[in-house]
């Protein structure tokens, strides 16, 4: 087991990549905020399919988060992190420090329209700016071939498929499917902050979406679906829902059922949220 190459630079992160280029070597990238769990072992493994080299950057991007949201209590463990990136066969871990991403007079942000409108948007006014703005940095700065997201985040995946196709940034976006665990929660960093107690309530989360979007899929009408969903997660456990909603997969637009449809949905357990999304199965 080798471990990764520890990157804290960019022109360190651009000296690696040079010479893996200069070798005739493809690239391919996992954009993380650390805390590493299954779900991003998964994109790991698809970046290690589709090229010879597999960076992973690991920088918690103060640009995403609200003054109100958890950007200080959000986990923070390198060296685990980088354990499970050697286990996984990752070649380089690129893990800046916020003055290298964000010196003092930085000055740009990127906002992305379309698929960013609405959902998350609507309640994270300026979460995708940052998302963009720091995807964006780490595109140039790696200049991968590939890079590999989770639809667990399926709003933030639309997101960056429409950024590069506005900018022409030559990279090819892969999604992964939503790691989930026996139960069908899916993994997410956040799920951290839960106890036994809530991770049984977040359990529920999956199952209410799962039966929305075969009731939808079987000709259930969107606004009473999605009403019963609601109030179906407050029943499970929890305190507040901030969105369930059918769109169409791939612009996010409202769904039409001749379209393909994604069912997604945030909700609050304490101060923790959760968000999670299912395809809408083609019509029964
Ligand atoms: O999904 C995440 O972990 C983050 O939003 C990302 C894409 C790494 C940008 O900070």
């Amino acid at each position: 087991m080798s471990r990764p190459i520890v990157v804290e630079t960019v022109s360190a992160l651009r000296e690696q990549i040079r010479d893996w280029r200069l070798e005739g070597l493809g690239i391919a990238m996992v954009p993380t905020m650390g805390a590493l769990h299954d779900g991003h072992i998964s994109l790991v493994r698809m970046a290690l399919a589709s090229a010879e080299r597999c960076v992973v950057s690991i920088f918690v991007n103060p640009a995403q988060f609200a003054p109100t949201e958890d950007l200080d209590k959000y986990p923070r463990q390198l060296a685990r992190d980088l354990d499970r990136l050697a286990e996984a066969g990752a070649h380089l871990a690129f893990t800046p420090g916020v003055a290298e991403m964000y010196p003092t007079d930085f000055a740009t942000r990127i906002s992305v329209g379309g698929p960013s409108s609405g959902l998350e948007s609507e309640f994270r006014p300026s979460f995708f700016d940052g998302v963009a703005t720091v995807v964006a940095k780490l595109f140039l700065q790696a200049a991968p071939d590939h890079a590999i997201f989770g639809e667990k985040d399926y709003q933030q995946l639309c997101v960056v498929r429409q950024l590069c196709r506005d900018l022409d940034l030559p990279v090819d976006i892969i999604g992964a499917p939503t790691v989930r665990d026996a139960h069908g929660l899916a993994m997410s960093s956040r799920n951290a902050y839960l106890d036994e107690k809530g991770l049984a309530v977040a359990r529920q989360f999956n199952v209410v979406l799962r039966r929305t979007a075969a009731a939808l899929a079987a000709g259930a009408d969107e606004a009473g679906a999605t009403a019963e969903a609601r109030q179906a997660l407050i029943e499970a456990g929890f305190q507040k829902v901030d969105y369930v909603a059918a769109r169409e997969s791939l612009t996010l637009a409202p769904w039409r059922r001749d379209r393909e449809g994604r069912l997604l949905a945030a909700a609050w357990l304490g101060t923790t949220r959760l968000i999670d999304n299912l395809e809408i199965p083609a019509s029964m």
